[in-house]
């Protein structure tokens, strides 16, 4: 939603100077200092802004400020340059009104700044683009070009403008602008020849000394060093806070940007260097033979310089500075100056060269910013002129009358446009037409601009009366013709009432302008209006050989010889104000009165009678008066109901009809006199600010009651937002809690049913797998007995069998076992290896007594041919035949335990090694298997012999033991058998196969110590001989043996201890021979 506001919203004082009640200069500034004292430089009257200089920068210039006054109401904000640009420029843009912008005011007072001001507003806030801008960069930058060369220090201002401007800005029907004409009124010429104390001459002379390059410098001829120039005053040459060297810069660049040339440039400057040679051209008077006073240049280098640098020949300058031409009917008459003149004359041409430079400039501005497009424009015109000048004691001089002449007019443009706008106003909204006291000045206009008795005319007549014309006669002129006219005060005057007025000097007259009285000396008057400059110096000028200076007098050319004296100043100014003036009467006016707080350019000092002083000359209390003269204050229907329905109950808060009803009931309902308002067709007119300010104030009350009333109502909406708001988290938190709590229940019933529900099915799943375990155990029961019943069935059926099995199978796991035990015990008392041990364990159960022995047998035998396997063949054969007796005799005989442990040695007597048997071996030629001494018995005594025996392969042979000499030799095949006794005896007899060779001699008895060994190789011989059968051991206690035919029987018997040791045989008789043998122990 827009933001209504009004100017009378947060007002200082008041914003609107129609609004002061009462109304009195005394008010007017005390207004004007609270306001400028809060910062509010700008006060309207009206649609008039007044404008404090503040002398420092405010924080009320920038893009935002711009942007908030953009296409606003005039009296929407507080008063402001902005809202009076803005306001211009919409009229211009949207209502196709050509407007103007009057500023006025003493020099210092803003002007400048103001109408810079109002040239940026404007350049924000039109249109954009490329084209559009670089216009608005050429008339921004205008400025600069003639601040240069138009504005000066003064006592007042810095950078004081000396010259009027008025500058049309051209804008198309969308409001861009396209280009601009600038104009420009009275410079201060005299300013270039003479300063006043603690001023300057232009700012350009300065800029260039400081600003330019040696280069430049040089080509200008000139020197940087301000002391060496007489139009320079030095006592403030350099200004602080004025940087003059960059300006230069600055303003050389404003004139690129412009559209100046470089070569146009050079001869600006080559005039401005002019201008400061020509100010050091000096004089020496000379007296001539005819008496009369000539003048001479003193030091001519300057002069040449100047020449040089305008191209003009020295010698026809020198000229025009010692003579003047008259022309008068087709006369010429020349006359010498004297120093005093050539001084004037130099003097002038330094002005006229300077003021006609400047109009050049200007012309040269306009030819770049004239708008290109021949199409209807909308003209904006911003005036920045000179306002009132008064200076006290009557210091007032022509500059002055023309500038006040000049605000006269304004002020009578001012008034009739107000007035006619007012009028307007009041026929467009119907409202009766009463007619305005206001004071009107066209009569003091008059006084000074009529053509027949003005000011300015006898000025002028004076000026071209021929004959000797003085300030004075221009006085007494006036004193006779304005005598009666009732602004013109003098002391000569007929007017008798002034004689004695002794604040009037003699030399001076008065003029009673709008804004006050103003005391004109009227010392130079003449001078100044006729603003000579003699023709000799115009054509010298023309001859320059310079396109500038040429340009510049084109009354010198001597083809266009015009005997007419030129215009006077004043005639030229009448002349362009007026133009100036009907320009301005198309146009709707703004104005903007700049007043200056105090004569020290300081910040925040209000000087009240300076102010005063100002109030006064700006007329602005006329203003005041004429914007009051009908109704002070107006509103359009609309806004005025907005801002006051509240005042009454029938439009608060909502008024439905249309809005001037509403106005009108409202102001019934407040009772306002009818005589103080009118209702005009759409705004209501009121006559007295009095009556706006109790509608204010009632306003005021009303707001205080209804923010009073928006407080409450808010705080009621607040605190039940509030309350609503608690009550909703309330209401949340509840829910959350309640949601909370009820899960935290659930989750115990939860729990507690879990817990419940696991105790539960825990029992049901224990009764069940009791249940279950039962059924199984039942059922297992079932297979256990129906197993048992089969087991009970089959065994009753099967039991014998059972029993048998069962028995035998723990019997032989029992044997088994036994077995096992006992071999693991046997093993571990294992006896040792020798055959001859006769350890063995013992027999742990009888049952195995057979087992063990044989086990023992086994063992024996085992450990026997372990043994054996040891042996070697002898001895194996030795064992052999040990084996072989054991087999023959063990039991038999009693002879052979005795045996057992004597070894079978064989060759007892060592045949072969013995010499005692050579023989005897010789004789054998087999091999001996044994040899021994046995004893022969005589079969016929018993007696015993000893032989030799020996025993080979096949052989027995009985050799004589001393001899050796071989007595029988029987072969083995021819021995049938061998007898021996069972007895401990050595007795065996060698019995001979019945009819074998060796039979013969019969059967041989023989003993030997060696019997066992003896029998056993002869058994073994038959053993190992294929072709012989075994021979046969007889063993017994008789046999017979064959002595020659007869059989004796040899007979063994036990003999008694009487026979000693020894065996004894007998013959007994023929067939017995008896052998005891002693008892064996
Ligand atoms: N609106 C303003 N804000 C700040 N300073 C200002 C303003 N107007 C004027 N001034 C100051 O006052 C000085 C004189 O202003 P200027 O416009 O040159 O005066 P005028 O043209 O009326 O002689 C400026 O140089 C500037 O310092
Ligand atoms: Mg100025």
């Amino acid at each position: 939603m827009e933001v209504k506001t009004s100017l009378l919203d947060n007002m200082i004082g008041v914003g609107d100077m129609v609004l002061l009640e009462p109304l009195s200069e005394d008010s007017f500034l005390e207004n004007l200092k609270n306001r400028f004292d809060h910062n509010e430089i700008y006060t309207y009257i009206g649609s008039v802004v007044i404008s404090m200089n503040p002398y420092r920068s405010l924080p009320i210039y920038t893009p935002d400020k711009v942007e908030e006054y953009r296409n606003r109401n005039f009296y929407e904000l507080s008063p402001h340059i902005y809202a009076l640009a803005d306001e211009a420029y919409r009229s211009l843009r949207d209502q196709d009104k050509d407007q103007c912008i009057l500023i006025t005011g003493e020099s210092g007072a803003g002007k400048t700044e103001a109408s810079k001001l109002v040239m940026s507003y404007v350049a924000a806030v039109c249109g954009k683009g490329q084209e559009v801008n670089k216009v608005k960069e050429q008339l921004l930058q205008s400025n600069p070009v003639l601040e240069a060369f138009g504005n000066a220090k003064t006592v007042r201002n810095d950078n004081s403008s000396r010259f009027g401007k008025y500058m049309d800005i051209e804008f198309d029907f969308k409001g861009d602008p396209l280009g601009g004409v600038i104009s420009n009124y009275l410079l201060e010429k005299s300013r270039v020849v003479k300063q006043p104390r603690g001023e300057r001459n232009f700012h350009i002379f300065y800029q260039l000394l400081s600003g330019a390059s040696d280069d430049t410098l040089k080509k200008l001829k000139l020197d940087r060093d301000f002391s060496k120039y007489n139009y320079l005053s030095l006592d403030s040459a350099v200004v602080s806070g004025l940087d003059d060297a960059t300006n230069f810069r600055t303003v050389r660049n404003a004139m690129q940007i412009v559209g100046f040339m470089e070569d146009e440039l050079q001869s600006v400057l080559e005039l401005v260097a002019a201008v400061l040679k020509l100010g050091n051209i000096e004089f020496k008077p000379e007296s001539r033979c005819n008496g009369t006073d000539e003048s001479r240049i003193k030091d001519k280098n300057d002069l040449k310089e100047m020449c040089e640098l305008l191209g003009i020949e020295q010698s026809v300058l020198e000229r025009a500075f010692s003579y003047r031409t008259v022309e008068a009917k087709m006369e010429k008459v020349s006359t010498t100056l004297n120093v005093a003149q050539a001084y004037y004359a130099r003097d002038a041409l330094a002005k006229n060269l300077y003021s006609r430079l400047f109009s050049w400039l200007v012309t040269r501005i306009n030819e770049s910013i004239k708008a290109q497009a021949k199409t209807r424009h909308k003209v904006m015109g911003v005036l920045d002129i000179y306002g009132f000048e008064i200076f006290e004691e009557g210091d007032n001089s022509f500059e002055q009358f023309i500038i006040n002449y000049c605000n006269e007019k304004l002020q009578q443009i001012f008034i009739e446009l107000t007035l006619r706008e007012e009028q307007e106003e009041y026929v467009r909204e119907g409202i009766e037409w009463t007619n305005i006291e206001y004071f009107n000045n066209a009569i003091i206009c008059d006084l000074i601009e009529n053509n027949q008795n003005g000011i300015m005319a006898m000025l002028d007549e004076e000026c071209l009366r021929p004959g000797t014309v003085t300030d004075e006669t221009f006085l007494d002129k006036l004193n006779t013709v304005c005598a009666e006219h009732q602004h013109f005060e003098s002391r000569l005057s007929k007017n008798s009432k002034f004689l004695n007025d002794h604040s009037l000097p003699h030399n001076c007259f008065r003029i009673q302008h709008y804004a006050g009285k103003v005391l004109y000396r009227v010392e130079g008057f003449v001078d100044k209006n006729n603003d000579l400059l003699y023709r000799d110096l115009s054509q010298a000028m023309y001859k320059a050989n310079h396109s500038l200076i040429k340009q510049l007098f084109p009354e010198g050319n001597p083809a266009k010889v015009n005997l007419k004296r030129p215009p006077t100043a004043g005639f030229q100014f009448k002349a362009s104000v007026g133009t100036l003036m009907s320009n301005l009467q198309t146009k709707n006016p703004n104005y903007i009165r700049c007043i200056k707080p105090n004569d020290k350019k300081a910040s925040h000092v209000f000087t009240e009678s300076l102010v005063c002083h100002q109030v006064r000359y700006l007329g602005l209390m006329e203003n005041v008066r004429v914007r009051r003269a009908g109704y002070a204050f107006r509103q359009a229907y609309e806004p005025c109901l907005e801002r006051y329905k509240m005042l009454c109950k029938k439009t608060w808060p909502h008024w439905r009809g249309p809005a001037r009803e509403g106005v009108e009931v409202l102001m019934a309902d407040l009772q306002v006199p009818t005589e103080e308002f009118s209702y005009g067709r759409s705004k209501i007119f009121i006559r007295n600010p009095r009556t706006l300010f109790f509608l204010e104030e009632r306003r005021k009350q009303c707001l205080q009651d209804l923010a009073t009333l928006i407080q409450k109502i808010y705080r009621g909406w607040k605190c039940r937002i509030q309350f609503l708001l608690l009550k909703k988290s309330q209401i949340v938190v509840a829910a959350w809690y309640r949601r909370y709590a009820q899960q935290q229940k659930y989750q115990k019933i939860k729990r507690a049913t879990t817990v419940v529900q696991s105790y539960t099915r825990g029992w049901q799943a224990r009764k069940l797998l009791r249940e279950l375990k039962y059924q199984k155990r039942c059922e297992e029961a079932v297979t256990t007995i129906t197993a048992y019943w089969h087991g009970t069935q089959v065994r009753r059926e099967y039991r014998k069998f059972f029993r048998a099995n069962a028995g035998k199978k723990i019997y032989d796991f029992t044997i088994q076992r036994i077995l096992q035990k006992y071999f693991l015990g046997l093993k571990s008392n294992i006896p040792s290896m020798s055959p001859i041990d006769k350890n063995w364990p013992a027999r742990p159960y009888f049952f195995l007594e057979g087992v063990h022995a044989e086990l023992r047998r086994i063992f024996h035998l085992w450990r026997c041919k372990k043994y054996r396997s040891q042996f070697t063949e002898e001895k194996k054969v030795v064992y052999e035949e040990k084996l072989e007796a054991s087999e023959l005799f063990k039991d038999k005989k009693a002879l052979y335990p005795s045996s057992v442990s004597q070894p079978f040695k064989g060759d007892y007597l060592e045949i072969s090694k013995n010499p005692k048997y050579q023989k005897l071996s010789s004789v054998v030629d087999e091999k001996i298997l044994l040899s021994d001494m046995v004893n022969k018995i005589n079969r016929a005594n018993g007696k015993c012999s000893a032989r030799i025996f020996l025993l080979t392969k096949k052989n027995v042979i009985l050799a004589d033991q001393k001899t050796g000499q071989v007595k029988a030799s029987l072969p083995l095949l021819d021995l049938a058998s061998v007898s021996v006794s069972t007895q401990s005896d050595g007795f065996f007899a060698l019995k001979l196969k019945e009819g074998s060779s060796s039979a013969v001699k019969g059967d041989f008895l023989l003993s030997s110590e060696h019997l066992i060994e003896i029998t056993t190789k002869l058994h073994r011989m038959g053993a190992t001989t294929a072709d012989r059968e075994q021979l046969y051991i007889d063993i017994s206690d008789e046999f017979l043996v064959q002595f020659k035919q007869d059989k004796v029987c040899v007979k063994f018997i036990q003999g008694g201890p009487k026979n000693g040791n020894g065996v004894s045989c007998k013959r007994k008789n023929n067939r017995l021979l008896e052998v005891s043998v002693p008892t064996t122990p």
